[in-house]
């Protein structure tokens, strides 16, 4: 096996030495940029981020369990190591304990579904370097040889392929903490590239050629450039020569130097969420789990977003115009516990009666009031058509529109899933005052946030 594993490396070695004596340079970044992003991606509006890997093992803490214990060790890692693990034991030895063994593939595709997402992003591998796929380039450090002995991405993209509708995105880390051939070239200041040739790059190959995702989630550029990654070689390649170079959509998350600047959409920071209009499509990618992105044992219960926050976030998100992509956390068991499926569920509830506010829309000339705090605007998909989002039932029924213009007779207000028409008066120069339903909130539509549509409204 082990010699094996060194002719692989040093047959791959050679070959992209003697390719890279006769390529031609990679392609500028302009030339990447100018792909337009595939108009599924805008319209999708919300997403199921996934992390999942051998740090839902130990569960504690974060998903960086293993940087935070061994490179920073910091005392409430090195604590719990101490106290519930024997000497000795390495972060190796949890991975055949990620057993997941409650794994049911066709079950979270169904939840997933039931949320309301229309694509779902899976850590295919996070910064420990451990592959749910079988890769050939992670060997003895992957879900096939070791824990579940299962093909956890293929598992996943066959069920939400089979049974949802969703469009199926893998998460890949650039780099890993601890591999030595990283550790070598970010020793040489990145003038070797012994890892993207032989470890990443090749992986990225074969996850497209192999699931053929549709969102390419990379990520932990390691504080290397893009050049180190070749990264606008291989977006050539994904965008011109690979199975999913129509519809695949990717992030800015390149190089160190690529963040909120190039490739696909922009994510900038964790949780980025500007409050204001950006020219250039974005994401929040954020985590229902306000401290951690893969599952810890840790948690309380006010540590998880609760879904009036959730749903605050996503309406001020799509109003600013960008994607929701919402993580939940699964267990090293392969459940997902009840918490983020109820949360899921009430996202699913929210959306199924709120949708046409949300998926397909676009941006309006004003993102959230002048007057009222707290509501926020799309424009509908039909002409004339605004959504005005409010989280917050006024107290006495009345609902003060600072930004739209509107016109006696012509313009209409309903409020989405309530049979009746509104009425409604103009205020101040430009405005509008809605009473709202007088009605006990449990027979109103939904109960965490409510959506005006006005028809003939600019
Ligand atoms: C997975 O879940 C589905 C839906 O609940 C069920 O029909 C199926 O039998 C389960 N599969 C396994 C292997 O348990
Ligand atoms: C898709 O799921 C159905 C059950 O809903 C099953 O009968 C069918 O074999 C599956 N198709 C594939 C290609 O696996
Ligand atoms: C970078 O990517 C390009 C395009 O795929 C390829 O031709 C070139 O050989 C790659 N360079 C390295 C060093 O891998
Ligand atoms: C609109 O949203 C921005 C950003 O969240 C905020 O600073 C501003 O106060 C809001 N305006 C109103 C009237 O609430």
């Amino acid at each position: 096996m082990y010699s094996s594993w060194c002719l692989n490396s040093l047959l791959s070695l050679q070959l992209s030495l003697l390719s890279s004596s006769q390529s031609v340079p990679a392609p500028s970044w302009d030339i990447i940029d100018s792909r337009p992003l595939p108009p599924w991606y805008d319209q999708a509006k919300f997403g199921i981020f996934i992390h999942w890997g051998v740090f839902s093992v130990p569960s504690f803490g974060s998903e960086w369990f293993w940087y935070y214990w061994q490179k920073e060790k910091l005392k409430p890692y090195v604590e719990f190591m101490e106290k519930n693990y024997p000497p000795g034991f390495t972060y190796a030895d949890f991975a055949p304990m990620f057993s997941a063994s409650f794994f049911n593939a066709t079950e979270w595709a169904e939840l997933l579904s039931a949320s309301g997402a229309k694509y779902v992003v899976l850590t295919s591998k996070h910064h420990e370097g451990f592959t749910l796929w079988g890769s050939k380039y992670s060997w003895n450090w992957n879900a096939v040889d070791l824990g579940p002995h299962c093909d956890l991405v293929g598992e996943l993209a066959h069920a939400v392929r089979n049974r949802t509708k969703l469009r199926f995105g893998l998460y890949h880390s650039l780099f890993e903490w601890f591999n030595p051939d990283f550790l070598e070239d970010a020793a040489n200041v990145f003038t070797t590239n012994k890892f993207p040739t032989t470890k990443s790059l090749p992986e990225l190959y074969e996850i497209v050629n192999k699931y053929q995702p549709e969102i390419l989630w990379s990520d932990g550029d390691g504080g290397a450039p893009d050049t180190y990654w070749n990264s606008t070689g291989f977006l050539d390649w994904l965008y011109n020569h690979s199975p999913v170079g129509k519809t695949v959509v990717t992030n800015d998350r390149w190089g160190y130097d690529t963040i909120c600047k190039h490739g696909g959409y922009y994510t900038c920071t964790d949780r980025y969420n500007p409050g204001h209009l950006l020219a250039h499509k974005w994401e929040n990618c954020m985590s229902i789990d306000r401290k951690s992105w893969g599952y810890r044992r840790d948690a309380k219960l006010s540590d998880y977003l609760s879904i009036e926050e959730l749903v605050k976030t996503l309406v001020e998100t799509i109003s600013c115009g960008g994607n929701l992509l919402m993580n939940i956390g699964p267990t090293h068991d392969g459940r997902i516990l009840p918490i983020f499926e109820e949360r899921l569920r009430q996202m699913g509830q929210w959306l199924k009666v709120n949708g046409e506010a949300i998926y397909s829309t676009k941006t309006w000339r004003v993102q959230n009031d002048t007057i009222t705090p707290g509501v926020w605007y799309t424009a509908g998909v039909e002409k004339g058509v605004v959504y005005a989002i409010f989280l917050t039932w006024p107290k006495l029924g009345m609902l003060v529109l600072g930004a739209p213009h509107v016109t006696a007779g012509e313009t209409k207000v309903t409020l989405i899933g309530y049979p009746e028409r509104l009425q409604w008066e103009k205020f101040g120069e430009q405005g509008l005052l809605v009473l709202l339903p007088r009605v006990n909130i449990n027979q109103l539509p939904c109960q965490w946030a409510w959506s005006l549509k006005l028809s003939e409204a600019t």
